[in-house]
């Protein structure tokens, strides 16, 4: 059985380091350094559970989010990381539950519904309109646009430099034409697309599922980097990797999903591979 344990944020200001995992009652340190600033609460999910037929996926699943900070979702296959995702995002119903964005109790029932609360998702299954170009595919159903009344016309031109601003930023040099159609692009380029597609706008809470899974080194690389870039400009990110690494270089705290419960949380500071590794597998530490 593995440790019980509740999500606490990440607290306020705080000295010295705590045993991992962070246990019952205790409240987290603070890293030191360029996370130490704690910009209050973005997304709460409490008590989330949900079946499918004789399948528990989640289990009074609990965890937070602050703005600027990562967490990273970690767990074995089919422990539940892409149901919560899609719960949180408003793909899938919850059977019970509640979620908070800024400390206030939202009802999300679709992905719009998400949307309008600061929340964007990329899904593991990529949902990318293939007969869409890439142009396309970013801006789907937020289309930017020029002259009003009976001349509003879509503009292609500015969301076109949208793109190539987008990609660049990303450092993603491997789509040779963002005319092209997303059904001729490998499987590291439409996650690239998915990537640019999520980061857009802006959005205040970003959810990742195994964004980097298909890339290539560079590519996973620069994912990462914009991870970063995002938190210091205070998104909240919650990303699901099975990648120990890339959890170890970019997660604040990292959320353990076991058979559909939580069943450890780490600072990322203060714990290790091994810990984390034996968490996953259930494993007490
Ligand atoms: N739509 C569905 N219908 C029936 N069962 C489902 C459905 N979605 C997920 N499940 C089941 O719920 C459990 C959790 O699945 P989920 O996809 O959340 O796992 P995961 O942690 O994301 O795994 P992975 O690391 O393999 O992506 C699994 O047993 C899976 O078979
Ligand atoms: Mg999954």
């Amino acid at each position: 059985m593995v440790s019980e344990v509740r999500d606490v944020g990440p607290g306020p200001f705080g000295s010295g380091q705590q045993a991992a995992p962070i246990a019952v009652g205790e409240q987290a340190a603070m890293p030191s350094g360029e996370e130490a600033v704690d910009r209050g609460e973005a997304l709460r999910v409490e008590g989330v559970s949900k079946s499918f037929g004789l399948v528990q996926a989640l289990v009074g699943v609990s965890l937070s989010v602050h703005h600027g900070e990562v967490v990273a979702l970690v767990g074995d296959n089919g422990a539940g990381k892409s149901t919560l995702i899609k719960v949180i995002s408003g793909v899938i119903a919850p059977d019970e539950g509640a979620l908070y964005v800024n400390g206030e109790r939202v009802v999300v029932r679709s992905t719009n519904d998400a949307a309008a609360c600061g929340i964007r998702t990329i899904y593991q299954d990529l949902a990318l309109a293939d007969n869409l170009d890439v142009v396309e595919n970013l801006f789907l159903g937020r289309e930017l646009f020029r002259g009003v009344g009976p001349l509003r016309r879509v503009d292609f031109g500015a969301m076109r430099q949208r793109t190539a601003a987008v990609l660049s930023e990303l450092g993603i040099g491997t789509i040779p034409d963002s005319r092209a159609l997303v059904a001729q692009l490998s499987g590291g380029q439409r996650q690239t697309v998915a990537v640019a597609r999520a980061t857009l706008d802006n959005c205040p809470i970003l959810l990742f599922d195994e964004p980097t899974a298909s890339l290539g080194l560079k590519e996973a690389h620069n994912v990462i980097e914009l991870v970063r870039r995002l938190r210091a400009q205070g998104t909240a990110i919650l990303i699901i990797t099975h990648n120990m690494r890339q959890v170890f270089e970019v997660a604040d705290r990292i959320v353990v999903l076991h058979l559909g419960k939580v069943g450890a949380v780490f600072r990322t500071s203060s714990t290790t591979h091994e810990a984390v590794v034996k968490a996953i597998m259930g494993k007490a530490s």
